[in-house]
């Protein structure tokens, strides 16, 4: 298995990270895909990766909470870091209109540039969404003949919406502790779409499943996430992983030597 979204870099681990990566790997995770969220964050995230190489990779971008007056400066952060070194992906960018509306035009811009640099540096995306899929649509119209590759992560749509967002590029949707929630309707739409287009993803440590939802999240829970999918598809548990693993190598080309 793979978790293609974990924050485990943060503080909320400081205390314990080397244990909840130990409790990962017995559960059967293999590698953690680590989004950046801005230059504050980087340090941590680079100093978690370099402890566990060839198990967490890091991500680079400028999250659009992070989005603010002073974005150009951390732009040229993140554009320096990928002029200096090999990144998995370039994430999480995107659009959030949940958390503050203030900013949309710098973030809209902020989303293009971070786009453009992954066309160059020929890496996929991870994309982050909240209340905004239409803006983050047209954002990436200019793109749409690029072969962009990557992840709307923590996809929360209906099933139209999914299959609009796999019209926009080489799409992939992370699915997470949403689909063990009783309200969600993300297992139809799981139900719909099936493995092909789908990853696992925990979003650690928000978004924790079912029965442990308000808790910590952390990557072991992958398993939840794993066998919440498998019932709901009613395969087994082990095509679940042989498939979103597939999956996450391709898009991460994890087989490349680095
Ligand atoms: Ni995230």
């Amino acid at each position: 298995m793979i978790d293609t979204h974990a924050h485990i870099y943060s503080e909320e681990f400081d205390t314990d990270r080397g244990l909840v990566i130990e409790r990962a790997q017995k559960a059967g995770v293999k590698k953690i895909i680590l989004p950046n969220i801005d230059s504050t964050s980087l340090q941590a995230m680079l100093l978690l990766e370099r402890d566990y190489p060839e198990f967490c990779y890091a991500a680079i971008g400028l999250h659009p909470t992070s989005v603010d007056e002073k974005y150009e400066q951390e732009l040229k952060i993140v554009e320096s870091e990928l002029q200096q070194r090999e990144y998995i992906a370039v994430g999480e960018i995107g659009i959030d209109l949940y958390w503050d509306k203030s900013f949309v035009k710098e973030q809209i811009i902020a989303f293009q540039k971070q786009v453009e640099l992954a066309i160059k540096y020929n890496i996929p995306v991870i994309i982050h969404v909240r209340d905004s899929l239409k803006e983050t649509l047209k954002a990436l119209i200019p793109y749409k003949d690029d072969n962009l590759k990557g992840i709307f992560h923590s996809f929360g749509g209906s099933i139209d919406e999914a299959k609009e967002i796999f019209t926009y590029g080489d799409f992939y949707l992370g699915i997470n502790g949403i689909v063990t929630f009783k309200n969600s309707k993300l297992s139809e739409v799981v139900k719909s779409i099936g493995l092909e287009r789908i990853v696992l993803e925990t979003d650690s440590p928000y978004l924790t499943p079912a029965p442990y939802r308000g808790k910590r999240n952390e990557s072991s829970y992958l398993t939840i996430i794993a066998q919440k999918i498998a019932e709901v598809l009613e395969i087994s548990y082990e095509a679940v992983i042989e498939q979103t693993t597939k999956n996450a190598f391709y898009i991460f080309n994890l087989n490349r030597n680095r």
